[in-house]
Parts: structure tokens; sequence; C-alpha cells
């Protein structure tokens, strides 16, 4: 895998203590209570796992299936709801966990869905967000880190389901995007 990889945008260590920082900022500002998180998958399994162990408050932990992305570069620019059930949210207060905001699709498209659904309130979190003009108006409320905009995978983010496992976020070589 590493082989693929043009260079390590955010190493380990780095990710690991801003980790920190984020659950902390995270602790503090939420409205006391309990929390339903929403992980979007798969992007976000690896960074809300490191995430939410960090937080020691009463949560729990929903998975949704969402596809925008179809397994290239380019977003579709369509975001699918692929599960057949959808999390009980009336009246939570919601941490929805998103690997990276690219054009802002996705997140615009589940906070909307999870308003209609009678979420108390939806806050973001996004390990990566990608410095450029959106499709969408919208910013995460917890950013993890600023990047520029170019095609990054590792710690849970995928060319066509590889590299999920790499402990850091790194650019894809173009040799391996073929
Ligand atoms: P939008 O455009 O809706 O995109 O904000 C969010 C989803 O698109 C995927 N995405 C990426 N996946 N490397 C990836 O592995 C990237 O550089 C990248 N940019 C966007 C990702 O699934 C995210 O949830």
């Amino acid at each position: 895998m590493k082989k693929d990889i043009e260079r390590v945008l955010v190493d380990e260590a780095v990710i690991q203590k801003r980790l920190d920082s984020m659950a902390k900022q995270i602790e503090e500002e939420f409205p006391a209570g309990p929390i339903v998180v929403i992980i979007l998958l798969k992007g976000a399994l690896v960074f809300a796992a490191d995430l939410l162990r960090r937080i020691p408050r009463e949560l729990s932990i929903e998975c949704l299936n969402v596809a925008s992305y179809h397994g290239g570069l380019e977003s579709s620019g369509k975001v699918d709801f692929l599960d057949r059930h959808f999390p009980e949210v009336k009246g939570k207060h919601i941490l929805l966990l998103d690997d990276i905001l690219d054009t802002g699709r996705t997140l615009v498209a589940v906070a909307e869905r999870l308003t209609e659904e009678g979420a108390a309130a939806v806050h973001t979190g996004v390990l990566l967000a990608k410095d450029k003009k959106r499709a969408e108006e919208v910013s995460a409320d917890y950013v993890g880190f600023e990047i520029n905009d170019e095609f990054v995978v590792g710690y849970g983010l995928d060319y066509k389901g590889k590299y999920r496992n790499l402990p850091y976020v790194g650019v894809l070589k173009l040799s391996a995007a073929n």
C-alpha cells in the first residue's frame, strides 16, 4: 500500500494529538445530556472509533451508509441513502461524523434528513475539510485538519475500497489511481 502513496499529509501522531483537542472541545461545547453519534460509513469509521473513545459522556452510536463517490476520484453530485432503516433521532442531539468535507453535499443531505426526522440539533464533525469552494454552503462544527484540494486516502478514506487501514492520511499517487 505504501508504494502507492505520494506523500504523507497528516501523520499518525499528529492525528492522535488533534483528536485529544477535538474531543475536549466537543465535550465542553455539546449541550448537557446524551449524544446520538451518527457515523457515516465507511470512511468515518476509523476517525469515529478513535474520537469517541476520548469523549467521557453517555452516547449511543448509529451508522448510516450513504454514497456520493461511487468508488471514483470525483463526487457524483448525488447522495444516496443505502440503508432500509433510518435511526430514531426525534428530539435527540446529534453528532454527525464524516471523514472529509469536500463538495459539502453529503453533510448537507444527511443533516437535512436528520432534521426532517425530528432531531433536536445536528452538530457536525469531520476529520478533514478541503480548502475549496463548495457546491453547498456548509462548514462543519468540528474540523480536524484543513487540507488542500487533492485526493487523499488512509485513516478510513479509500480509493476503490483500499487504503482505509493506513494509520495516516496521505496523497495517492496518480499512477495508483488507474
Ligand atoms: P462531499 O463532496 O459530499 O464528499 O462533501 C464527502 C464524501 O466524498 C468522499 N471523498 C473522498 N474520499 N478521498 C477519499 O477517499 C478524498 O479525497 C475524498 N474527497 C471526498 C468521502 O467519502 C466523503 O465522505
